[in-house]
């Protein structure tokens, strides 16, 4: 049977809410619980706490039907900023909040005046490192045997790749 869409044809998908909010310390348990469904790596409530403390830093949690799914650290400093660390649930992977995430403090941070991002990521990393060159970050440097490869293995290190990225001209 042929199958003719019309102009009538309902939508049935409801469209999916999606908001960013500043992170503050009330939120550190979701995001500590984030960091741990998600990443490999994850940072300690402790870490996470100490970087939302810090009045200098900007982040921002990304809220699906007020359901925190992801999140984004960043430190400023004069005219650059360093991301501190990003996180998408693993439930919500490709589906293209992790750019959403950097875009809304690329745009936040030109308000600003900041114009150049910089990062760090492991070598292996290769699902950060594939949306990080799908932005424009390009390879500035490595950092030989800087990280450890996970508290299991730890005489094992790997190389920091250090990245950046223009965000106005
Ligand atoms: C890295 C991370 C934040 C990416 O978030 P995400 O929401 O899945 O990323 P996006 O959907 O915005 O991806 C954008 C593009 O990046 C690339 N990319 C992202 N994940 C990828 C993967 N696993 N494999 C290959 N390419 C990938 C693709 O080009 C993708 O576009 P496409 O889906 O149209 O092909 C997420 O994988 C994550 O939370 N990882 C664990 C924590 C982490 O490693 N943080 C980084 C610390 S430096």
């Amino acid at each position: 049977m042929k199958l003719v869409i019309t102009t009538k044809t309902k939508l049935t998908t409801k469209p999916i809410s999606t908001s960013f909010k500043k992170i503050t310390l009330d939120e550190i348990e979701s995001v500590a619980q984030l960091e741990r469904e998600s990443s490999k790596n994850p940072w300690s409530k402790k870490q996470l706490s100490e970087s939302v403390s810090n009045p200098n830093n900007l982040g921002y949690l990304l809220l699906v039907q007020s359901k925190v799914i992801g999140y984004i650290i960043a430190m400023p400093s004069l005219d650059s900023a360093d991301i501190l660390n990003l996180a998408v649930h693993k439930d919500f992977k490709r589906k293209g909040y992790g750019s959403s995430l950097i875009d809304h403090l690329s745009m936040n941070l030109k308000k600003r005046d900041i114009k150049t991002l910089f990062l760090e990521v492991r070598k292996g990393n290769f699902a950060a490192s594939a949306l990080y060159l799908s932005l424009g970050f390009e390879e500035i440097s490595i950092r030989k045997n800087y990280y450890t490869k996970n508290s299991n293995q730890l005489s094992l290190k790997e190389d920091g790749i250090i990245m950046r990225l223009k965000i106005s001209t």
